[in-house]
């Protein structure tokens, strides 16, 4: 894990995934134009309004939505890493491992507060490719978001891993097409995550196209309150 996604695909050995590889690989490098662009804004008030809409205020203390609105985080390993991704533009997918309080979901924010996208929990991402629920209009926005956030990847029953799997498979396949970008969080190290997704070809998109940022920084919570 944690390959660029300019990696030598060359050693791929199965030519048929090498050749999807590659045509996928192509379609991220290919002109930006016929893409929605990314739209950063310097103005606090659109932060705001980006983490709003995106649906993250929920999922923050009002100290963090207030600190990613005005730009006054601590830097961490997560948001140093997570803006030289966007800058770099070289992976369509970053993934934040980490344990709990770590940091992983004000890092994501910090993107969204910027560009503006959409933030879901691995547990809801499931609910949304159920059989059951099937939401084709919440999986359009899913697959179109200019820039996804799909939290807590590993917190789902260990009886919907395989599920959660598939899904992530569709919707990273799908976002690749275009120039979109997809932040993936886990509270599982790539080892575990390796162990817990037997899904082979989650770990081959992973592997080929994710920068994969490994945290081992404490709980900043317990921190705070100690
Ligand atoms: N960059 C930062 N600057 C200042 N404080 C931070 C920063 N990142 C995280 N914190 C503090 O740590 C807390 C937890 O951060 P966050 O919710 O991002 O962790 P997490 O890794 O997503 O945790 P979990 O695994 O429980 O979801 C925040 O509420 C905040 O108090
Ligand atoms: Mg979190």
């Amino acid at each position: 894990m944690g390959k660029e996604f300019e990696s030598d695909l060359s050693k791929v050995k199965d030519e048929a995934l090498r050749t999807v590889m590659e045509a996928a690989a192509e379609s991220w490098r290919r002109p930006k134009s016929n893409v929605l662009p990314f739209n950063k804004t310097t103005s606090a008030a659109d932060r705001y309004m980006r983490l709003l809409h995106s649906g993250m205020i929920g999922r923050m203390t009002d100290a963090m939505v207030d600190a990613v609105q005005l730009e006054k985080l601590t830097e961490t390993k997560f948001t140093k890493a997570i803006a030289a991704w966007v800058a770099e533009e070289k992976s369509p997918i970053i993934m934040l491992c980490g344990g709990v309080g770590s940091g992983k979901t004000v890092a994501a924010a910090t993107v969204i507060a910027q560009f503006g996208g959409l933030f879901i929990t691995a547990h809801r991402l499931l609910r949304l490719f159920s059989a059951r629920f099937q939401s084709i209009d919440w999986q359009d926005n899913v697959m179109n978001a200019n820039t996804l956030v799909i939290d807590d990847i590993g917190r789902e029953r260990p009886t919907e891993h395989a599920d959660l799997a598939s899904a992530l498979v569709e919707v990273l396949d799908s976002r690749q097409s275009w120039y979109r970008r997809t932040i993936l969080t886990s509270n599982l190290d790539p080892t575990e995550f390796t162990k817990v997704y037997k899904e082979q070809r989650l770990h081959s998109r992973i592997q080929e196209t994710a920068k994969v940022v490994t945290s081992n920084a404490g709980d900043m919570r317990r921190k705070k309150n100690a």
